[in-house]
């Protein structure tokens, strides 16, 4: 096990004229406790030589990781400082002082309360303020963000007022590394949504850079978009498909029943039944198989689930009669028409209450996990660099 005291995880791009000052600062709100700053360099100017300068004189151990091959972009960063840093706990801040360094005792004081694995400096709590983000574009696109990614993990994100903020600290012994796949700006939601961390958070003010540029851009939104689908509907296209052939075979059933005289509104029935189970299991198998740990549960799964299509045939197949007798269209033309309107509902349904992440449940088998993790890390040789051009695959 790492030594008690916390590395302070700087990713830099550029930020000769921001070093010395962080330095200082950092070094005053350290004061009284073992630590370390570690900068994760990507820049294209001098910063490396800037902060081998002040490194000279710092009060507090500085160490450079430079990166010719930027992968991964701010969070790529982010995720090499976690490995290489000299304690478990953890410190993630931007290079330009928009994140105040006295900020520092509070996060330590709330994680060393103990019942919180990632503390986040928050805008958005009593004291925070985001006032330092400049134009009000800029913070609507902030607050229209962070409200988007809430509803996208309405439960994972429940305590987390701030998921997007570039302020936090992390005990690195409760996320796998492995299991992040960073991209772009917003490596805090990342570590949030793929491991189950337990969350507290602090009031932070978001000051103003103090010098250079922001590197935040109108590609990095898309990217975050990106980011943000791929984190929620991964699975999507998956389910899509499996939901697909559902579709086709409830339709080929249909079109079965009625060829042999079942009247249509039965033929629908007996087709909705059949998929409904077909699909539960081709789910099971393929589209939630890593949320499925707990077998125990299966049952209520398969209740949930079994509720939820019912219902969701009790109300289609009315539509779909409706359209027969109405536009006297084909019954298996209006039954298509009916399954598609009803996928989109059905994926929605599934990830947010039958496969929802469950906290108490998963928290137990992920300490045990963390744990095993533990031992691995003090025997495993140095993750090897397979991982880092799997980190830079998704960049
Ligand atoms: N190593 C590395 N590689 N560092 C980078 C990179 C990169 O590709 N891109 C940016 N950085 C560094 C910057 O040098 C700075 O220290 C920090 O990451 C944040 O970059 P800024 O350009 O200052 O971002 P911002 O102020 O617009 O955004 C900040 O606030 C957002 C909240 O609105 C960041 O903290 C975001 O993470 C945060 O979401
Ligand atoms: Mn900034």
């Amino acid at each position: 096990m790492a030594p008690a005291g916390v590395t302070i995880i700087v990713p830099t791009f550029n930020e000769r004229d921001n070093v010395q000052e962080l330095v200082r600062r950092v070094s005053g709100a350290l004061e009284g406790q073992d630590g370390e700053i570690l900068f994760v360099d990507d820049s294209s100017d001098d910063t490396p030589e800037v902060i081998r300068q002040v490194s000279l004189t710092s009060p507090v151990p500085v160490r450079l990781l430079h990166r010719d091959d930027p992968v991964g972009g701010l969070g790529g960063a982010v995720v090499e400082g976690l490995r290489a840093a000299e304690y478990d706990v953890c410190i993630v801040m931007d290079g330009d002082l928009q994140h105040p360094p006295e900020l520092i005792p509070d996060l330590v004081g709330r994680h060393a309360e103990g019942d919180a694995d990632v503390v986040v400096a928050s805008r958005y709590i009593g004291g925070g303020d985001s006032g330092g983000l400049g134009t009000a574009v800029r913070f609507g696109v902030s607050r229209g963000a962070t409200l988007l990614t809430k509803a996208m993990f309405p439960i994972r994100l429940s305590r987390a007022s701030d998921p997007m903020t570039g302020y936090f600290l992390v005990d690195r012994r409760r996320v796998d590394p492995a299991a992040l796949r960073p991209n772009g700006f917003k490596i805090l939601l990342e570590i949030l949504v793929r491991s189950d961390v337990r969350i507290a958070e602090v009031p932070m003010e978001f000051g103003e850079r103090l010098h250079g540029t922001s590197k935040a851009s109108f590609a990095q939104g898309m990217a975050f978009l990106r980011h943000l689908t791929m984190l929620r509907f991964g699975k999507m296209s998956l389910f899509a498909i499996i939901g697909g052939i559902g579709a086709l075979a409830n339709l080929g059933i249909m079109w079965a029943l009625t060829h042999m005289g079942v009247e249509y509104v039965w033929a629908a029935v007996i087709a909705a039944e059949l998929t409904i189970v077909g699909n539960f299991i081709l789910q099971e198998r393929y589209v939630f198989n890593d949320m499925t740990g707990d077998a125990s549960r299966l049952s209520v799964r398969f209740a949930q689930s079994f509720a939820f299509n019912n219902i969701e045939a009790a109300l289609r197949i009315p539509v779909l009669a409706f359209m027969v007798e109405t536009w006297h269209i084909s019954s298996i033309l209006a039954a298509a028409i009916s399954l598609v309107a009803a996928f989109f509902v059905r994926f929605m349904f599934h990830s947010l209450v039958v496969y929802a992440p469950r906290r108490a449940v998963r928290k137990a088998s992920k300490q045990a996990a963390a744990v095993e993790r533990e031992r691995e890390r003090v025997h495993a040789p140095a993750p090897d660099l397979g991982a880092r051009s799997e980190l830079g695959s998704e960049a």
